[in-house]
C-alpha cells in the first residue's frame, strides 16, 4: 500500500515535525485517537455502572431478607431465646447464602448470635448500629467497603405495636440484624469483564489502527492524484485538463490550477504565434531581394537602367528589414522594461505639437490636413519617450491609412483625473472584424496595402502596451470609408498598484 511506502521514506528522510505536517498523519491520528478514546470511555463508564448497579441490587435483595428475618425473630421470641431451631436454621442459610456474616444485637448492644460463633456474647459499639436502635427504620443503613470486598447492613428489629399488644402506641426497636455480605463475585465478575473488554478493546484497536492507516490513505487519495496530474503535465505526457472530482475541494484545486494552465497555454500560443510572425516578416524581404538579385544575375548584360532599379527596390527592402527589426526591438524592450517607466511631470500640449511637428512633412506629402485642437493646458506624471512614441504612431497611421486631400485632427482635454487625446481621421476605416484584432502584433487589415506604405504592424501593439504601462485606456472607433477616431486616456498622475 503506497501509504506505508509514504511513511517509511517520511521517517526516514524527514524530522517528526515534518512527519507531523503531513495532513495524512494528521487525519490518522484524528481518527484513532478519537476511537481510541471512545473506546476507554465505554470501558471505564460500563465497568463503573455495572459495579455500583450491582452493589445496590444485592444490598435492595439483602436488605427484604433481613427484614423477613427480622419478623421472624420477632415471631419466635428469638431475642430473648436464642435456641430456636428454625430461626438458627434460617440464620445459617442467609449466612451461607451471600457467602457472610449475621450477628443479632439486643437493645443493650449485646451479641446473642453469630453466625461466625466468635463474638457471642460481647457488647458491640458500632455507631451503625447504635443508629439503628435509636431510629428504627430510618436507621436501616448500608457501607459498602470496597477495599475489603463486603456490604455491610443494618435492618431494626421491631415489635410492631399492633401486633404486639403494645399500648404505647408506638413501635419498638427491640434489636438490631447486623449483616456482612461478601461482594467478591461482583469483583471476581469485573475482573472477568474487565479483561474480555481488554481483549475486545485490543483488538478494536487493532482494527481502529488499520481502519485509521486506510481511511487517511483513501482519504488523501484525490490529492495525490491531483499531484500526479500535474506531474504528468509537467513532464509532458498529456495535454488534457485535469479532473479531480472526488471533493469540493480538491476541484476547487483543479479548477484553479486548468486556468492557470489555459492561461499558460494562451501565452504559450501567443508567443509562438509571434515567433512564427517574427519570422515570417523578416523572411518576405529577404525573399524579395534573392529574387531581385537572381533576376540580375541571370540577365548579366541588362541595361544600367536595370540595375539601379532594381538595386533601388533592395535597398528599401533593407530599411523595411531595418524597420522590422527596430520596431521588435523597441516592443522588446517595452515588455523588458514594462516596470521601469522614467515619470517625470511632462507638459502634454508641448510634446504633441512636438510630435506634430515631425509628422507634418508626411503628412503635406499626403496632402493631409493636420490639426491639433487643445482646450486645456495639460501637465501629467508620465514617461515622454515612450509615450510620444504611441501617440506618434496613432498619428502616423491617421495620416498613412488616409485618403488624398483628407485631414487629421488631434484634440486634447482633460477631467480632473486623466488627459484625453482623440485623434481623427477622414481615412479608409477599419472593418468592424478588424478592430478586435488591430493590436495584434504583425496584425494588418490590408497587408498588400500596408506593405506599400511600408507597415509592419507592430506600431498599435507597441502604442497599446505603453499606454496600459501608464494605466491609461485605448478606444477605437471606425466606419469604414469615412474614418477612425482613436481615444486615448491616461491618469494625470502616475497610479501605483
Ligand atoms: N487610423 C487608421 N485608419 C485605418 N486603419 C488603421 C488605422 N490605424 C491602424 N489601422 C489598421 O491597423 C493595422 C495595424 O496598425 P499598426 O500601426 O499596428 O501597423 P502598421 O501601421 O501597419 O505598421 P507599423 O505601425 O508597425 O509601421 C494597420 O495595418 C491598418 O490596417
Ligand atoms: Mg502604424
Amino acid at each position: 500500500m503506497d501509504f506505508h511506502n509514504g511513511f517509511s521514506g517520511v521517517f526516514h528522510k524527514y524530522s517528526l515535525s515534518f512527519f507531523l505536517r503531513s495532513l495524512r498523519t494528521r487525519l490518522f491520528l484524528l481518527v484513532f485517537l478519537t476511537g481510541v478514546a471512545a473506546c476507554l470511555v465505554v470501558h471505564f463508564v460500563i465497568l463503573e455502572n455495572y459495579e455500583a448497579r450491582a452493589i445496590s441490587l444485592r444490598t435492595s435483595e439483602v436488605q427484604t431478607q433481613t427484614r423477613i428475618l427480622a419478623d421472624h425473630l420477632i415471631t419466635y421470641g428469638y431475642l430473648q431465646d436464642t435456641s430456636n431451631e428454625i430461626v438458627n436454621a434460617e440464620l445459617t442459610l442467609l449466612a451461607n447464602l451471600y457467602d457472610g456474616r449475621v450477628m443479632i444485637i439486643n437493645d443493650n448492644l449485646n451479641i446473642i448470635r453469630d453466625t461466625y460463633g466468635i463474638s457471642e456474647k460481647r457488647t458491640i459499639i458500632s455507631e451503625e448500629v447504635v443508629k439503628c436502635l435509636r431510629k428504627g427504620n430510618d436507621g436501616t443503613t448500608s457501607v459498602y467497603d470496597a477495599n475489603n470486598g463486603y456490604i455491610e447492613i443494618t435492618t431494626p428489629i421491631i415489635k410492631n405495636a399492633s401486633s404486639g399488644g403494645d399500648d404505647s402506641g408506638e413501635n419498638k426497636v427491640q434489636g438490631v440484624i447486623l449483616i456482612s455480605v461478601s461482594t467478591e463475585y461482583i469483583s471476581t465478575t469485573l475482573s472477568i469483564l474487565g479483561s474480555k473488554a481488554r481483549t475486545i478493546e485490543l483488538i478494536i484497536i487493532i482494527v481502529l489502527f488499520a481502519f485509521s492507516i486506510i481511511m487517511a490513505s483513501v482519504l488523501l487519495r484525490p490529492f495525490d492524484r491531483i499531484t500526479s496530474a500535474i506531474n504528468e503535465l509537467k513532464a509532458g505526457y498529456s495535454d488534457e485538463e485535469i479532473s479531480v472530482p472526488d471533493y469540493i475541494e480538491t476541484q476547487h484545486i483543479v479548477t484553479a490550477f486548468n486556468q492557470l494552465r489555459a492561461r499558460m497555454k494562451a501565452l504559450d500560443d501567443s508567443r509562438q504565434e509571434f515567433v512564427s510572425n517574427v519570422s515570417h516578416e523578416l523572411k518576405t524581404p529577404i525573399t524579395s531581394m534573392k529574387v531581385l538579385a537572381d533576376t540580375l544575375m541571370a540577365q548579366p548584360d541588362s541595361p544600367i537602367e536595370m540595375y539601379q532599379d532594381f538595386m533601388q527596390d533592395i535597398s528599401s527592402e533593407v530599411d523595411r528589414e531595418a524597420q522590422i527589426i527596430d520596431d521588435l526591438l523597441a516592443l522588446v524592450k517595452m515588455d523588458k522594461t514594462a516596470t521601469e517607466l522614467k515619470l517625470s511631470n511632462v507638459d502634454i500640449n508641448e510634446m504633441t505639437e512636438n510630435i506634430l511637428r515631425r509628422l507634418r512633412p508626411i503628412a503635406r506629402k499626403n496632402n493631409i490636413e493636420l490639426t491639433f485642437d487643445s482646450r486645456r493646458s495639460v501637465t501629467a506624471q508620465i514617461d515622454e519617450v515612450k509615450l510620444s512614441l504611441a501617440i506618434m504612431n496613432l498619428v502616423e497611421n491617421a495620416i498613412k491609412y488616409n485618403r488624398d486631400q483628407g485631414w487629421v485632427k488631434v484634440i486634447l482635454d482633460a477631467d480632473h483625473q486623466n488627459f484625453i487625446l482623440t485623434i481623427s481621421d477622414s481615412g479608409i476605416g477599419i472593418p468592424e472584424d478588424s478592430i478586435e484584432l488591430i493590436f495584434n502584433r504583425f496584425y494588418r487589415v490590408d497587408k498588400s496595402r500596408s506593405r506599400e506604405i511600408g507597415g509592419t504592424g507592430l506600431g498599435l501593439s507597441i502604442t497599446r502596451s505603453v499606454i496600459l504601462m501608464h494605466r491609461g485606456t485605448i478606444d477605437v472607433a471606425s466606419t469604414l470609408g469615412e474614418g477612425t477616431t482613436f481615444t486615448v486616456k491616461v491618469p494625470l498622475s502616475y497610479v501605483k498598484g
